[in-house]
């Protein structure tokens, strides 16, 4: 339950913050306060109200649209224009919606699922098909002209397709990759860069006084003047003449297809391209909106479902140079811990010096960390006026900080000259780590003493290395020697998928690198796939494919060195995908290794499918399974890997979509939730079985 202010002064002090924050938030450039902070301080002023009605002041920002914040101008709307009330969890949305049934008599007939995008509200005016005004919310009754700035919007056409007089209401903001390019055009004309894009989009839309051309994007939400149909055809009506608008959004029928909804939107958030902070629920049917009505502040009929916040703001400790296994540098921040959608972060990417130094980001400055789903937490921006006295700015390294070589910035990536061998401590220690070639024994003081003896360079160089010369070392002895000597070569037998692991190709990591391998089978079918061949395995998209085909062009003549000492390049168990794929191998495997398939059915190369493998489907493609609780024998990792061997798909969260769930102890939630789905369970030492009885 949210806690109330104890005193009526207390009350007052979060008001008059919620009103710099929301007068900061509509005005742009800067930011006074993170959402988070935000919803919470509103959330505490309502519990107050509650409790002590009397101490409530009439301009409650719980009762105005805006909180006073937004800037009133003079263009009047033609309907105030409202806000939305909050929900954060299930239970409250199911609330609601029992409300609003309530009110209805009934459920009501429909409702639409939308995206709740963050940025600013307006109101766009057009006269038969003609863009004639835009006007901000304001204070929701009248707003101020932003029709020039406004018509640089994409979505938000001059033109309808047809000469129609209507009122199209909608989100303006700027996307992330505009967000990069509006802060390079300002940082340019020496002014302070945006610190988030909502703010970006402000800072634009309302820079009326000079000509700033940096991109917007709007997207329609509402409409007047289309007639009387529901919500979801007025927006597919919208896009039909032109304007970018929620058309294709979910039509729910019951409030758990709504819940399914919501968490699709929020799963897919990261991948979007601009920020959203919610979804929007609203009722499909005009008739059901107009009994269920509004308040002074907000509709009945329509409700927001705020994600938790990807935006927060933190304090930047320090600034680190990292230099990677490919000897790419890059500026970390690292910071005071803060929870982002559910995460502790502590450091944050920076992406590269130039941008650093765009973005005037330096160490003790308060700063907006972002974390859109499982993209890597990054630094949009810094609060310039809680800047410390005295900070410097950040200076980026004239050397490579790991090997004192040159750096090479002919990109925007910086590179250490010396590429792979400046980062072979990295490569070799990533190599021989647990989840890669689990190679005991071989730690980060070994692994320097090695490279030090100019015994080492590459992971191949590995295997040359012999029991006396070890035996050598300061502290090392026959018996440790003999037994590190041992673990390597036995890791020669290792899966294709933990040798692709441990040669840390950029863009995967054990889980893609056992997609790979599970897709090619063998190294040479995987070096021979081109970046379409690449696209075919799951989450490979064309950004990653290239990456993905450029690394396996560097890494060709460490992965021959490899082979040549009789390094495993092929995965058991492995058949190719039955549909799809005309590039997949077949069983002839090019290295004379054999095709590891054993005996359970020949691999496709008479035309027979294969039988399929035990989390297999009849048609061949893999069951979607969650392992939950510890496996006897098995680490999380290999737990996952069994489930790729048994030729399914490891999952980390339990849906409808699931098709298994192995449970062992210490399993929790996703056990219960599985049986609350009535997906299949099988207990984790039956699974242990079943990989004993299969595997080859
Ligand atoms: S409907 C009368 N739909 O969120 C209700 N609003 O917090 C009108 N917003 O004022 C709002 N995406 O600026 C609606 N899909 C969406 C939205 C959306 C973003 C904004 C809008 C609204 C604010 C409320």
């Amino acid at each position: 339950m949210t806690e109330p202010f104890d005193t009526v002064d207390e009350y007052r002090t979060a008001i008059s913050q919620i009103r710099d924050a929301a007068a900061a938030y509509y005005s742009g450039p800067d930011l006074a306060m993170d959402d988070a902070d935000y919803d919470t301080l509103m959330a505490r002023v309502a519990a107050t109200e509650d409790r002590h009605p009397d101490w409530k002041a009439e301009d409650s920002p719980t009762e105005v649209v805006a909180a006073g914040g937004g800037v009133v101008g003079d263009v009047v709307h033609s309907e105030p224009m409202l806000s939305l009330d909050n929900v954060f969890d299930e239970d409250t949305l199911r609330k609601w919606a029992a409300r609003l049934e309530r009110l209805l008599g009934r459920p009501a007939a429909a409702y639409t699922v939308e995206p709740k995008i963050d940025g600013l509200a307006i109101a766009a005016r057009y006269e038969d098909g003609k863009l004639v005004q835009v006007a901000t919310r304001g204070d929701g009754r009248a707003g101020e002209d932003v029709t020039g700035q406004a018509r640089r919007a994409a979505g938000l056409p001059e033109q309808l397709t047809e000469p129609v007089t209507i009122e199209v209401r909608g989100e303006v903001f700027m996307t992330d990759a505009d967000f990069d390019v509006a802060n390079g055009m300002r940082t340019a004309t020496g002014e302070p860069p945006f610190a988030h894009p909502r703010s970006a989009a402000a800072g634009t839309l309302r820079a009326q006084d000079r000509t700033y051309d940096a991109p917007l994007s709007f997207l329609a939400y509402g409409v007047r003047g289309l007639g009387d149909g529901p919500h979801s055809a007025a927006m597919a009506e919208l896009a039909r003449l032109g304007v970018s608008s929620t058309d294709g959004m979910a039509v729910c029928a019951s409030v758990d297809d709504i819940l399914a909804a919501v968490h699709a939107l929020n799963a897919g958030r990261g991948a979007l391209g601009y920020g959203i902070d919610g979804a929007v629920i609203k009722a499909d049917q005009p008739a059901d909106r107009e009994l269920a009505g509004s308040s002074s502040r907000a509709p009945r009929w329509g409700i927001a479902y705020k994600f938790p916040a990807d935006t927060r703001t933190t304090r930047l400790k320090a600034i680190e140079v990292q230099v990677g296994r490919t000897g790419v540098i890059t500026p970390v921040a690292v910071l005071e811990p803060v929870q982002i959608s559910g995460v502790i972060v502590t450091s944050a990417t920076l992406h590269n010096f130039d941008d650093l130094v765009r973005r005037n980001v330096r160490p003790g400055d308060t700063v907006f960390v972002r974390r859109a789903g499982d993209v890597i937490p990054e630094i949009t921006g810094a609060k310039l006026d809680e800047r410390p006295p005295g900070s410097e700015p950040f200076e980026p390294p004239a050397r490579c900080p790991r090997c004192d070589g040159e750096i090479d910035r002919t990109q925007k990536r910086w590179r250490c000259t010396r590429g792979r061998a400046c980062g072979a401590r990295e490569a070799l220690a990533y190599y021989a780590a647990r989840d890669s070639m689990d190679i005991e024994g071989l730690g980060g003081k070994l692994i320097d003493m090695v490279i030090a003896a100019g015994l080492v360079t590459d992971p191949a160089d590995l295997y040359d290395l012999q029991v006396p010369t070890l035996a050598a070392f300061d502290r090392m002895g026959e018996v440790s020697a003999t037994k590190l000597v041992n673990a390597i070569q036995a890791s020669k037998t290792q899966p294709l998928a933990r040798v692709l692991t441990g040669l840390g190709v950029r863009m995967t990591g054990r889980s893609m690198s056992r997609r790979l391998a599970a897709h090619f089978g063998t190294m040479d079918a995987l070096l021979s796939a081109s970046v379409a061949d690449l696209q075919e395995v799951e989450g490979v998209g064309p950004e990653r494919a290239v990456t993905i085909a450029a690394e396996l062009v560097d890494l060709q003549p460490v992965i021959a060195r490899l082979v040549s000492r009789g390094v495993n390049m092929t995965e058991p168990n492995f058949r190719p995908r039955p549909a799809t794929s005309t590039s997949a191998p077949t069983s002839t495997s090019t290295d004379g290794s054999g095709d590891a398939s054993d005996g359970v059915g020949d691999a496709g190369a008479d035309g027979e499918p294969p039988a399929p493998l035990p989390l297999q489907r009849e048609d061949g493609t893999p069951m979607t399974v969650v392992v939950t609780g510890s496996v006897p024998g098995l680490t999380r990792n290999e737990g996952n890997e069994a489930v790729e061997r048994l030729g399914g798909r490891s999952s980390g969260s339990v849906s409808k979509k699931t098709d298994l769930v192995v449970v062992g102890e210490g399993a929790g939630s996703k056990a219960t939730k599985a049986e609350e789905l009535g997906i299949r369970i099988m207990p984790a030492e039956e699974f242990a079985e079943l990989l004993r009885t299969t595997s080859a």
